[in-house]
């Protein structure tokens, strides 16, 4: 028998209303326990009580059989407990190295000492496997996965005998994720107990050794792992049995709603050349990296292109000053991946964040806005999408991680635009939300709207698009009509315009 690492003894936590209700809960030394639960249902907030960064209000936890009642992240991270956060906390300004260090940063002679925390930083990057990352490197110039990746080498240089991952893989690719799992079988060689939160089946059922599963603050299962079928997880997640595999029908396209024109961008992309019709869902897939996002950017106008043409059958040729305006009034919407910097405003409520893109249509000619109009739109798409949230003034700091993400798809949907463009739009939401997200995105292909889906999920590509382009290098390697493509082709465009060296 394992020992006990961490306990916790009838733990209770409310904030407007109970997230955690009299919790019991084992983590063992040298094991992977799962947290599974819908959005909203307290995985994070559980992560928090343990990092010292939510108090609970009745209960107790056990820590290597003592009582552990931490109050700051440093009482968790001194005792040996670290955490990797669903959402990104890495400081923009700072040096990679710095952020890897923060807190700990080795002094010589009174100074910090940056050639020891670089040259070990370079290390910690090699094994990660992102040694194209220059450790004096300013953080913000990063991707997010990159990102992520250093969020991760962060927990490794802290003493660590609890490790908590709260969706650890939301934003890194197929190889940095089994970067990541290869890290955690060597933590728990050493006994590490690993808390491992994620909507991922697939990932849960290759490195989990138990299972437990969170609703309406309850702990509504708990196995060691393969005791459990997908089904029976999805039904303590949700209490009710939903099919999650439809794939859908293939839908009529009608005419080309964008046309790109040997588009280029900077080393980012080159000579892109690709349609996108009415209608019609195109995937877009490829490596992190591969120019997924920069394409979506350059064709939204939020980045510039340095040669070619985005031609949006709206108007004619785009002008030089193609902008997110002229894409706006040209009825482009669009979600980023990085919802944290450059969709929400945290500070904010439901109504302001949904309702931001659309504030001219509710503008009425006296120029008051017409409230209740959009009181109404916001309602309806918080039942539309199950927004778990406590109404349309609530503050968006205050959901959670997969709530966020569902208000900036409600934003795109409200605006009423033709072209829609999701930069990985599922990230952190849960499996039974997904399905309704598939469901909405299929309904608005229906009605003649153009959708262009990035998702670094070829599973989820294949159950939602009519289409598939393959980005590899900056360059369009392929595209795959419906019925054409299978996972090693989609993979095997992805490395099409790599050298074999810097494919990894
Ligand atoms: N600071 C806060 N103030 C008020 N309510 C909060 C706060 N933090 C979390 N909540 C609420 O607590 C509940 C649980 O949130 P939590 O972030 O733990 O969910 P989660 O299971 O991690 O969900 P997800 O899968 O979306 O990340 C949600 O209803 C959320 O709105
Ligand atoms: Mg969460």
């Amino acid at each position: 028998m394992l020992p006990v690492s961490l306990s916790f003894e009838n733990i209770s936590k409310a904030y407007a209303s109970p997230v955690l209700r009299s919790i019991n809960i084992e983590f063992k030394a040298g094991k992977v326990h799962a947290l599974m639960g819908a959005n909203g249902a307290g995985k994070s907030t559980l992560c928090k009580i343990i990092s010292g960064l939510a108090a609970v209000d009745k209960g107790s936890m056990l820590y290597q059989g003592q009582l552990y009642a931490p109050t700051s992240i440093r009482d968790a991270e001194s005792a040996g407990i670290q955490i990797m956060m669903q959402e990104l906390n890495l400081l923009d300004d700072l040096s990679v190295a710095e952020n890897i260090y923060l807190g700990q940063l080795p002094c010589r002679y009174g100074f910090v000492d940056y050639r020891q925390i670089e040259r070990e930083s370079t290390k910690l990057l090699n094994k990660l496997g992102i040694s194209d990352i220059d450790p004096r490197r300013k953080t913000a110039s990063l991707g997010i996965g990159h990102k992520q990746l250093i969020e991760l080498a962060r927990t490794l240089v802290r003493p660590c005998k609890v490790l908590i991952l709260d969706e650890p893989t939301a934003a890194l690719s197929a190889a940095q994720s089994n970067i990541l799992f290869e890290e955690i079988e060597r933590l728990k060689q050493t006994g590490v107990a690993i808390i491992y939160v994620s909507h991922r089946m697939d990932e849960i059922e290759r490195i989990a050794d138990c299972i437990s599963v969170l609703r309406d603050g309850n702990v509504t299962a708990s196995e060691e792992s393969g005791v459990l079928t997908q089904e029976e997880i999805i039904r303590s997640m949700t209490g009710k049995t939903i099919s999650t595999d439809r794939r859908f029908n293939k839908r009529q396209r009608s005419k080309i709603a964008v046309r790109l024109e040997n588009l280029s961008a900077g080393d980012f992309l080159q000579d892109i050349n690709l349609d996108i019709y009415h209608g019609e869902i195109l995937g877009i897939s490829g490596l992190m990296g591969s120019g997924r996002t920069e394409l979506l950017r350059c064709i939204y106008g939020a980045d510039p292109h340095s040669k070619g043409h985005v031609e949006l059958t709206k108007t004619s040729k785009d002008s030089p000053g193609h902008s997110p305006q002229s894409s706006v009034k040209n009825g482009l919407g669009f979600i980023s991946e990085d919802r944290k910097k450059l969709g929400l405003l945290l500070e904010h409520s439901v109504q302001t964040n949904m309702s931001l893109a659309n504030l001219l249509s509710y503008s009425a000619h006296s120029g008051w806005l017409n409230k209740s109009r959009e009181a109404a739109d916001v309602d309806r798409l918080i039942e539309q999408l199950a927004i778990d949230c406590s109404g349309c003034d609530q503050t968006i700091k205050e959901l959670s991680g997969g709530n966020q993400q569902k208000i900036l798809i409600a934003r795109c949907l409200l605006t009423e635009c033709d072209v829609l463009l999701f930069d990985e739009p599922t990230r952190g939401i849960d499996i039974q939300s997904r399905t309704m997200i598939y469901e909405l995105l299929n309904n608005l292909a229906l009605e003649g709207k153009a959708i262009v889906v990035v998702s670094s999920d070829d599973a989820e590509l294949s159950q939602l698009c009519d289409r598939i382009a393959v980005m590899s290098n900056g360059r369009l390697a392929d595209t795959f009509d419906y019925g054409e493509w299978t996972q090693e082709k989609l993979l095997s465009a992805a490395f099409r315009f790599y050298s074999t060296d810097s494919a990894a």
